[in-house]
This record gives structure tokens, C-alpha cells and sequence, in this order.
């Protein structure tokens, strides 16, 4: 067993890290407080390759494994959740949606431009009925030949007003419940496509989630994805994969507040010494250490099984399950290691703290994770 990396996944993780101090650092308490992440930064993390790093080259990916991405995804989250679930949700749900299920007129139309940053990708499963329940989807999709036409309301829907392409779920044949569900690519501007209003959110307050309402929309038989009837099996097959991406911005939320913590504490004095002198804060340090650890290892262990080509259902469901708690666990104690100082803005720890409790909601809640690594086990 080796848990070394490679000089590749270094150079990008370090790649990843400066980036994050440079250009995601400086701003990132206004875009918190604006609710806004600027369209130059969404760029400039394509430019950097960061929105289509396991996409294949021939499509204008990066072509890397998964411990590259865990790796960016852990680097950018330290620092700003908000960016990083533009990356996870372009990475890790939209182009690998495409990439392993789309057709070759498909990739060559959508993906190319997905994979660069010069388009943005939104993946549409939740609506206001349909959340951790998602095969009772309202949306409908009746197909009228060569087109179908979509209905319904998409309800927290990131990247929703950025986005350009949009993978939406709908059911185009409700008796045949989950096996009559389809997945869509839809593009924004589409008539009858209206993007309702932002939500105001308590974390990742810089990514955009909004409703999406379709009214009428027409969409063309050739942006169906994949055979009749194959959208819910797509959802939950990308998902898998997108879950590992949550559980790495779980571990960056965590990393990122570990480290502000520990600085913090071999400066701040009290009662004659540096506050990390009290064995109360030490010891908090090393819990908060060996948590980030495990949590980095479930991480990293279902970013290999993908690599390898092993199942990564439980895998990655584990490893979200468990980073998610240790990111709500580290950040709470990060702010608490701050005393007074954890609770304003400018400590970034607060920030944090809020952007933790996102992980153990989206891509499935915890419940849902247990649901989904009990019935793995039971091999139900
Ligand atoms: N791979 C392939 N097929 C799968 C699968 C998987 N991982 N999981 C389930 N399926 C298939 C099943 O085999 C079954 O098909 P067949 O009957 O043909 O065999 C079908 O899907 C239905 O499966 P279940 O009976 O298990 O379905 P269920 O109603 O009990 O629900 C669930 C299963 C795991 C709870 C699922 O509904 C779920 O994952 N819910 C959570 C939804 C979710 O994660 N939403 C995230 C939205 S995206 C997002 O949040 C992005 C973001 O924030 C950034
Ligand atoms: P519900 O399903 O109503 O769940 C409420 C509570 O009941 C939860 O605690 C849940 O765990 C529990 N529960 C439900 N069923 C069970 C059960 N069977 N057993 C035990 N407990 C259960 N969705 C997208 O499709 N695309 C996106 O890009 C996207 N981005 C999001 C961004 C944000 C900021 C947010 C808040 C959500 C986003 N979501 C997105 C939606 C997200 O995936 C759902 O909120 C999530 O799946 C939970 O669904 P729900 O909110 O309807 O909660």
C-alpha cells in the first residue's frame, strides 16, 4: 500500500493552494456578504483547468484521476466553499454525466465548452417535492415525436443563474415510475426557461441557488441522455461520483478551519501564555487533527476506487457521511479556539462554520447516506 502522491498530484494541489490565496482569499468575505461570485473568477478557475480536470482531453478535459481533484477540491474549499461546489458540481456532476453517458454529437456540442469555462453546467434533480425522495419527480417531459416538451419547477439549484447548461431529470412516463424518468440537456435563453430568484442562504452564500421553472419548453429528442427511460439510474449513477466531491469540500471546510485554528493558538495569549499552552485547546487541536485524517482517508480511498475502476457507491457515501460530520465538528471548535475574535467575520472561522452544515445536506443528506451504505451492505 502506498499513500504517497505523485509529482503530478503535487504540482496540482499546489497549483490549487496558491490559487486559493491569490484569488480566492483576497475577496471572499464580500462575495460572502453579496450573495455573488463574479463571472472573471469563474474563469480564471477554467482557465486554470479546475472545471474540467477529469473530463477526456479529446473534449478539452484535463484527463486526470480523481486524487487530483479531491486534491483541488480540498485546496479551494479551505479557503471558499462557494467556489469550490462550482467546481464539484461542473466536475463531477455535469461533465461526468456527460462524459460517460452522453452521445458523441452530445459531447462534442456540450462538454467541449463545459470543460474550459467558457460554459458553466447546472445538474437538475430536486424540486419542491422530490428532494432526498427523488423518484417522485413532478417535472414531466412528454415526448411529441421529435421533441419533448418539459414542465415543472426545479427547486436549490446551484450555478442556477450562471449556468449556460443545465442537466435537467423529469418523468416522461409516470406509470412507469423511476424507470420512466429521462435526463435532459436544456439550455438557458431556451423559450419558456425562467430563472426564479435567488435563495438567501446561511452558507455558500457566494453560489448561486435558485428555483427553475419551465414552462412549455421545448427540447429536442437528440438532448435526451442516454436509452428511454435511463435519467434515474443517470442521476444516482453521477451522483456516486459527485458525493466524493462533497466529502473533499467537507475536508477543505475542515483543513481550512483546523489550520486558522492552530495558527491562532500560538499567538493568542491568555493567562501569561500562548492560549495552545492550555492542554484544553491542545487537545481539542489533536481531536481536530486525527478527525481531519480519518476523514482525509475515506476521501482519498473512494477517489481510488473510482480510479481503479471499483464500485464507489458505499465508498463515497462513507466518505461524505463522515466528512461532513467532521466539517459541522472542526469548525464549531474552530470558532470556539477563537474566542471572541471566531465570532466576526473578518477570522474567517464564523464563515466556515456556516459553510459546513451545506455538506451534510446536498448530494443526499447523511440520512440518505446511511440509506445508501445500509442497503450496499445488506446487498439490498
Ligand atoms: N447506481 C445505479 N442505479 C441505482 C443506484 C446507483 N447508485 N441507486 C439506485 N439505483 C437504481 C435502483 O437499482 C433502482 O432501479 P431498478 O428498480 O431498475 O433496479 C432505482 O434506481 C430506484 O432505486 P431505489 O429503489 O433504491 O430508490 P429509492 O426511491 O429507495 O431512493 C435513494 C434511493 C438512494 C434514497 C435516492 O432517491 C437518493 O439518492 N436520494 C437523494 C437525492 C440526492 O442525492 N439529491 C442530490 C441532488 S444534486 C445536488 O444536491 C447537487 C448539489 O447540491 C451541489
Ligand atoms: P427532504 O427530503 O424533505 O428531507 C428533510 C429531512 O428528512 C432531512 O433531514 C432528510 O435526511 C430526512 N429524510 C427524508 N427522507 C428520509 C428517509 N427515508 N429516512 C430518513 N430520513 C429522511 N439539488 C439539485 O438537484 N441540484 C443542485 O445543484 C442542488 N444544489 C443545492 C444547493 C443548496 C444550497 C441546497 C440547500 C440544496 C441543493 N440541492 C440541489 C438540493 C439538495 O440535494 C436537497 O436539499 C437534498 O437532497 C434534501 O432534499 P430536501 O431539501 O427536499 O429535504
Amino acid at each position: 500500500m502506498d499513500f504517497s502522491l505523485s509529482e503530478e498530484h503535487i504540482m496540482i494541489r499546489d497549483a490549487a493552494r496558491e490559487f486559493a490565496q491569490t484569488e480566492l482569499l483576497p475577496g471572499v468575505i464580500e462575495r460572502d456578504e453579496k450573495q455573488h461570485f463574479p463571472k472573471e473568477l469563474i474563469q480564471k478557475m477554467g482557465d486554470m483547468g479546475f472545471l474540467g480536470m477529469m473530463a477526456p482531453t479529446e473534449f478539452g478535459g484535463g484527463g486526470m484521476d480523481s486524487i487530483s481533484y479531491v486534491l483541488v477540491m480540498e485546496e479551494l474549499s479551505k479557503v471558499d466553499a462557494s467556489a469550490s461546489v462550482i467546481v464539484s458540481v461542473n466536475n463531477s456532476l455535469v461533465n461526468y454525466g456527460l462524459a460517460a453517458y452522453a452521445n458523441q454529437a452530445q459531447k462534442e456540442k456540450y462538454l467541449s465548452k463545459l470543460t474550459t469555462g467558457e460554459k458553466l453546467g447546472a445538474f437538475c434533480l430536486s424540486e419542491p417535492e422530490a428532494g432526498s425522495d427523488a423518484t417522485s419527480q413532478k417535472t414531466t417531459a412528454i415526448d411529441k415525436g421529435d421533441h419533448y416538451i418539459l414542465n415543472g419547477t426545479k427547486n436549490w439549484i446551484t450555478n442556477g443563474s450562471s449556468a449556460d447548461y443545465y442537466l435537467v431529470i423529469a418523468q416522461t412516463d409516470k406509470e412507469k415510475k423511476h424507470r420512466g424518468i429521462n435526463a435532459f440537456i436544456v439550455e438557458k435563453g431556451w423559450e419558456g426557461f425562467e430563472i426564479g430568484p435567488k435563495e438567501q442562504k446561511l452558507g455558500i452564500r457566494g453560489s448561486d441557488t435558485h428555483s427553475l421553472i419551465f414552462n412549455d419548453v421545448k427540447v429536442p429528442k437528440e438532448n435526451r441522455i442516454g436509452e428511454d427511460g435511463f435519467g434515474f439510474k443517470f442521476a444516482m449513477k453521477t451522483l456516486s461520483g459527485g458525493r466524493i466531491g462533497i466529502a473533499a469540500q467537507a475536508l477543505g471546510i475542515a483543513a481550512g478551519a483546523f489550520e486558522l485554528a492552530k495558527n491562532y493558538s500560538k499567538v493568542r495569549k491568555a493567562f501569561g501564555t500562548e492560549i495552545c499552552n492550555h492542554q484544553a485547546i491542545a487537545f481539542k487541536l489533536a481531536d481536530m487533527d486525527v478527525e481531519i485524517e480519518a476523514a482525509r482517508h475515506l476521501v482519498m480511498k473512494a477517489a481510488w476506487d473510482k480510479d481503479q475502476g471499483n464500485n464507489y457507491d458505499i465508498s463515497s457515501s462513507r466518505a461524505k457521511l463522515y466528512a461532513s460530520k467532521v466539517a459541522m465538528a472542526v469548525t464549531v471548535e474552530a470558532v470556539q479556539v477563537h474566542g471572541g475574535n471566531g465570532f466576526v467575520k473578518e477570522y474567517h472561522v464564523e464563515r466556515l462554520m456556516r459553510d459546513a452544515k451545506i455538506t451534510q445536506i446536498y448530494e443526499g443528506t447523511s440520512e440518505i447516506q446511511k440509506i445508501v451504505i445500509s442497503r450496499g451492505l445488506l446487498d439490498k
